[in-house]
């Protein structure tokens, strides 16, 4: 599957930058997925400069440090800025080069001897600081490109409302549910509504640690602290959110420590569902922006189309989002109920691929109420293929052999599909 490594405008402005001799023109660039690296300078201001520079790459995340003591294991990636100190230097890439961790050295006045030992521990490139903005952003995308065939990122699936209400959540929520029971993969949900996530009441749980609990120890978090803060049922697990925690812990969501925490996600799971209820905003870019599918749901009416419309314009032209990457779900599809069809949704849109969810008041209502025995369900066969033909053309999953009639819809005690 095809992943972002557009150049994106950022929507959010960066400050304006403090002049330098290599930070003229901040890079404004996206790498493909999360990358920790760590950027190890002596000299404060030529720190200053380089970190100036690449502040503004998109997924980059960035730990800095004057000499390498320890490399943790999420870092990824080695900056080595060369200060004159040829001994430090040395014993720097030997260290990068001992835990086979790419680095890249930087800097002016390299002499031969050292330009040998770095090849001697095969540091992949070399940029001369006084060209670093100009050099860096090729070498960085070819070595992303070359971490990520050792990286297994699991791919990520936005749900996104164009207009408040839409049915993001609900579809969120049966998509993850579909999708665990028909493969042995473990599935992530992430619930992005930092307003009001409705996630774990449909999950059935009663969370105690949240995304913004995630996010204040994200720097401790390995992979099996993760899987152990996700409330999970089998193979499918949530990463819940708090209510009201866009205006309780503000200062703690920012879209850096936000990219990072996704991208341990992804590194513990085979695939992140997301709920973007919100629609785009400065908590949801990080993960539309590294997003393989953006599903945007939609309903058949004038206003709800004229907001996907909107939203997909946004995404397009702003995010550099690639059209092939979205897909509008028409959700509460009635072909008796409204006049507006599928096709001429897609048009006004302007996407190609189109997908429905059948009006299921009964099942939609049930969802939003997983603690409530419900047995003597009937097929709701319509809103279940529906479900089933997204999973099956876009879900990037490994399904199980004996994947057939799932046990998910039998929790719903409904005894005719109404439309
Ligand atoms: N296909 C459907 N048929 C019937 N009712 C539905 C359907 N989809 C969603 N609903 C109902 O619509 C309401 C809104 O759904 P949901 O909360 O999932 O939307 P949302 O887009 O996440 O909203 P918000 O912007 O508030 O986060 C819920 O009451 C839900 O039960
Ligand atoms: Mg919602």
């Amino acid at each position: 599957m095809e992943r972002n490594t557009l150049k994106i405008a950022s929507i959010l402005k960066e400050p304006a930058e403090v002049s330098s001799s290599i930070a003229k023109d901040p890079l404004k660039f996206s790498l493909p997925f999360g990358v920790n690296s760590l950027l190890v300078c002596a000299d404060p201001s030529r720190r200053e400069q380089v970190r100036g520079c690449l502040k503004s790459v998109k997924n980059l995340m960035l730990k800095i440090e004057p000499k390498i003591t320890f490399i943790e294991t999420d870092i990824k990636m080695v900056f080595l800025v060369y200060c004159g100190d040829e001994q430090q230097i040395c014993a720097d890439m030997e260290k990068s080069a001992a835990q086979n961790i790419p680095a890249l050295l930087i800097g002016n006045d390299i002499s031969s001897s050292l330009m040998r030992k770095a090849m001697q521990y095969q540091v992949k490139d070399f940029i001369p600081l006084d060209h670093f903005s100009e050099e860096i952003g090729p070498a960085l995308l070819l070595l992303t490109e070359q971490i990520s065939a050792n990286i297994k990122m699991a791919p990520v699936v936005s749900i996104i409302n164009g207009k408040g209400g839409s049915g993001s959540s609900f579809i969120t929520d049966c998509l993850g549910h579909i999708c665990a029971e028909q493969t042995h993969d473990n599935i992530a949900l992430y619930d992005g509504d930092f307003q009001h996530g409705t996630l774990a009441d449909m999950f059935g749980a009663e969370p105690e640690y949240f995304i913004t609990d995630a996010l204040k120890d994200i720097q401790e978090l390995d992979a099996l602290a993760i899987k152990s803060i996700m409330c999970s049922n089998g193979n499918l697990s949530l990463m819940p959110v708090k209510p009201y925690s866009h205006i309780s812990d503000i200062d703690t969501l920012n879209s850096n420590d936000l990219s990072l925490l996704i991208n341990k996600i992804r590194s513990s799971y085979q695939l992140v569902i997301a709920d973007l209820s919100r629609g785009l905003d400065a908590h949801s870019l990080p993960i539309v922006d590294i997003s393989d599918v953006v599903l945007v749901v939609v309903q058949q009416n004038i206003v709800s189309i004229r907001k996907a419309k909107e939203l997909v314009s946004q995404m397009k032209i702003r995010l550099g989002i690639k059209p092939e990457r979205i897909h509008l779900v028409v959700n509460r599809f009635s072909s008796k109920h409204s006049t507006i069809n599928v096709e001429e949704i897609k048009k006004a849109v302007g996407i190609e691929s189109a997908f429905v969810i059948h009006n299921n008041y009964e099942l939609a209502s049930a969802c939003t109420d997983l603690g409530r025995s419900i047995q003597q369900a009937n097929n709701p066969k319509k809103i279940k293929t529906d479900f089933e033909q997204i999973v099956s053309k876009l879900f990037p999953i490994s399904i199980k052999k004996s994947a057939g009639s799932t046990s998910f819809w039998s929790r719903f005690s409904l005894n005719s599909h109404k439309e």
